[in-house]
């Protein structure tokens, strides 16, 4: 699966985002160790809290299906699907990564442009993170 593959799964997905409070499509394709994709988005609530962020419903999705091991996730999002920004995830998500990806999991961010991305890891966007693993 290349880059441009998984992103342009997340561009897709972000077209299922349940997003009609803000209006900001996000989709996500995280790729696992074992070559499987699972495709997540944004679905908000009308009491917020419980809105959940594209990344954490593929991740839910995966983890719940038994992975444990993932390689990549690519991103997109932006207001009714113009994915003019880059789209970072969120610091919640950035946790949720860091609980199953150590910091060379790549993180994927998608553009209107097919090759227009960035590629970033987990330990540039979540550097010391916490774990309960270092008490
Ligand atoms: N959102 C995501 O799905 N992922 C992110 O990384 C950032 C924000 C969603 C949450 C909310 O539905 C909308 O974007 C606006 O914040």
């Amino acid at each position: 699966m290349t880059n441009v593959e998984l992103i342009e799964k997340a561009k897709k997905a972000a077209e299922n985002a349940y997003a009609p409070y803000s209006g900001f499509k996000v989709g996500a394709a995280l790729l696992t160790k074992s070559g499987r994709v699972y495709l997540g988005c944004n679905i908000e609530s009308s009491s917020f809290s419980p809105t959940n962020c594209a990344e954490r419903t593929a991740f839910f999705k995966a983890v719940s299906e038994g992975e444990r091991e993932f390689e990549k996730i690519a991103v997109a999002g932006g207001k009714n699907g113009d994915f003019s920004d880059y789209c970072t995830p969120c610091g919640v998500c950035r946790q949720v990564m860091s609980e199953f990806c150590g910091e060379d999991f790549k993180v994927l961010l998608g553009k209107n442009g097919e090759e227009e991305y960035r590629e970033l890891t987990l330990g540039e966007l979540l550097p010391h993170s916490f774990s309960l693993k270092a008490q």
